[in-house]
């Protein structure tokens, strides 16, 4: 694209929602980030669907198309794979992309169950590929500027932690049984899904958990059958649909244990009714906290202590301070100049999918990769064994040699 930089090759393999939106995002990348260390370059999309591979090529970009991961892995242009496609299947797309040596990037958790991520981590480690994984809240800049706050110690000493990841996208019982409903498509449910975010956030901000006590709930027990290769988690059957059991859970919570000792709760549900996207976090520390949740994704709330300090007494405050987003926060003035002119969702995938470009480009290790991966699923894994022993297990790690 640009004689000064090098290219990198992309494939993206399964071009549904997330797809779509890495796709988008790499091709938004020079036009918003002149200083990116490389050019993108949409080489090959696939899909199993082989109209949806067809779009990719017609709307999208993409040189080619196919249905058939050996044409990515084999690609000689292709240098990075983005994985994309339901979590089960992540295995055997990351681990074909690591044997032939190319860089990986796996949506998030990387694998439907933590013996999965193991072993896809394990493969990326000994091939020795660059990988990334899509937690992409870590992108936003307000929670940059928190993670900024909390590493300079203005929160003071962490107490507590509060995360929650509430989304109503399986709230009707008319919601079809798209694969993330089922443990052979998904692996767990909400655990997996985006309870995943929601830890990861935490220990992002907070540090490695020690110990956890979960428990798990499926409320919804049948759902509408889609039609093959058809239907995705938003989409709706109609009354007297015939119907399939839903084989994990819908419900996850967990009271954990941080390394720092500061406690943590977190709350996870698909079918909750009221909150749509509120993937949200509260931190609190002895010199103030911080409040912030994607649902306003542009605002978050902090209070200190320090700056309240109204005639000498550090606790008569006023309340929270509203900050907004703007250009003097990480990555918005890529977007959009001044105070409080928002960004929306992708463009967090953007910020994302720069910082694995860059990675490629340099051969540094991208953060959050699989080892980030790993330590949730480590939580997870926990996590899981307190559901049976409904009693505090401690984290362990599931990494293999
Ligand atoms: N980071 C985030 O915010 C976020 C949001 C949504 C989904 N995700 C993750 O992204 C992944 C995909 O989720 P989605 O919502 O895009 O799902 P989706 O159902 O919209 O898309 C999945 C795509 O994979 C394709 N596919 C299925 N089997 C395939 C195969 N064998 N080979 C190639 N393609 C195949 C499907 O045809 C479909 O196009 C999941 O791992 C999910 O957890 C992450």
């Amino acid at each position: 694209m640009t004689a000064d930089k090098p290219t990198v090759g992309i494939a993206v393999v399964g071009f549904g929602w997330m797809g779509q939106a890495h796709s988008r995002s790499y091709a938004r990348i020079p036009s918003l980030f002149a200083d990116r260390l490389a050019d993108p370059e949409l080489v090959i999309c696939c899909d199993n669907v082989e109209a949806r591979g067809q779009e990719a090529v017609t709307n999208f970009g993409f040189a080619e198309s196919t249905v058939d991961i050996n044409d990515v892995v084999e690609h000689p242009d292709v240098d990075a794979i983005i994985v994309c496609g339901p979590n089960m299947l992540h295995e055997q797309h990351c681990l074909a992309a690591a044997k032939a040596g190319k860089h990986v990037f796996c949506e998030k958790p990387v694998g439907g169950t933590p013996d999965q991520t193991a072993r896809i981590e394990q493969a990326a480690r000994q091939a020795g590929v660059i990988t990334g994984v899509g937690y992409n809240y870590r992108w936003a800049p307000l929670v940059q500027y928190a993670k900024q706050l909390i590493d300079d110690g203005v929160l003071g000493q962490i107490t507590n932690y509060r995360g929650r990841f509430f989304s109503m996208y399986g709230a009707d019982p008319l919601g079809l049984l798209s694969w993330r409903f089922e443990h052979e498509g998904a692996g767990y449910g909400v655990s997996t899904d985006i309870l995943s975010h929601s830890v990861d956030l935490a220990m992002m901000l907070n540090g490695p958990i020690d110990s956890v006590v979960g428990l798990a709930e499926t409320f919804i027990k049948e759902r509408p059958l889609p039609k093959p290769g058809e239907g995705t988690h938003y989409d709706r059957g109609a009354p007297g649909d015939p119907t399939g059991p839903v084989t994990n859970e819908d419900y996850a919570g967990c009271m954990v244990r941080f390394a720092n000792g500061s406690i943590g709760n977190f709350e996870t549900s698909r079918a909750i009714v009221g909150p749509q996207s509120q993937m949200a976090f509260e931190i609190y520390g002895t010199k103030g906290s911080i409040k912030w949740n994607l649902e306003t994704m542009n605002e978050m709330d902090i209070f200190l202590t320090e700056s309240a300090d109204l005639n000498g007494d550090p606790y008569l405050h006023l309340g929270y301070t509203k900050v907004y987003t703007g250009d003097r926060f990480p990555f918005q003035g890529a977007f959009v100049p001044g105070d409080a002119n928002s960004i929306g969702y992708e463009d967090l995938k953007v910020i994302e999918c720069l910082h694995f470009l860059n990675a490629v480009a340099t051969g540094e290790q991208h953060e959050p990769g699989f080892a980030e991966a790993l330590n949730y699923v480590s939580v997870q894994d926990a996590m899981v064994r307190s559901w049976e022993s409904q009693a505090w297990e401690k984290v362990g790690s599931v990494r293999l040699p």
